[in-house]
């Protein structure tokens, strides 16, 4: 399937709307704001950052409840943060470690953010309720996304 929001608007609504922003905290919200709103399939729109060694804590979201910590050993979350590396998942039934936060999530797509030196500062997690809701269409563009953020973010 393929998310139901425009990639490239989005990308430049929301360069133009931080343009001027320097809060990460500010930065987060909005994107998570914009992302949801725009995708009626998705259910849980959000961050977790990095915030010790290993460990990720969530940070804004859109959606229901979201876990507060997840180490990097655990989830799809974790294994995006350890591997520096974007996690399109079609069924999270077939991952073993997977967080279920809400039950009705069945796939997902995680992409982290990194800062200048390629640390891993946050990660952007996507779910929706159907199977393989994201293609890897989507992946890119968030990986884009993801990739001005660390950029104007984490320099
Ligand atoms: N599904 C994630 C946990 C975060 S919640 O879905 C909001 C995971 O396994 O990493």
């Amino acid at each position: 399937m393929d998310a139901a929001f425009d990639h490239d608007q989005l990308l430049k609504d929301l360069q133009a709307m931080l343009a001027d922003e320097d809060d990460w905290t500010a930065a987060m919200a909005t994107v998570a704001c914009e992302i949801f709103q725009r995708d009626p399939q998705i259910n849980w729109a959000g961050f977790y950052r990095v915030v010790g060694p290993r460990l990720l804590k969530v940070g804004p979201y859109q959606g229901s409840h979201g876990c507060l910590t997840i180490p990097f050993e655990r989830g799809v979350c974790g294994r995006a943060a350890r591997e520096a590396r974007s996690q399109r998942v079609d069924d999270v039934r077939e991952v073993p470690d997977h967080i279920a936060c809400s039950n009705s999530t069945l796939s997902e797509l995680v992409v982290p953010i990194l800062d200048g030196r390629g640390q891993v500062r946050a990660v952007l997690d996507l779910d929706a309720e159907a199977l393989a809701y994201f293609c890897a269409g989507d992946a890119r563009a968030m990986e884009g996304l993801a990739q001005w953020l660390g950029a104007h973010y984490f320099p």
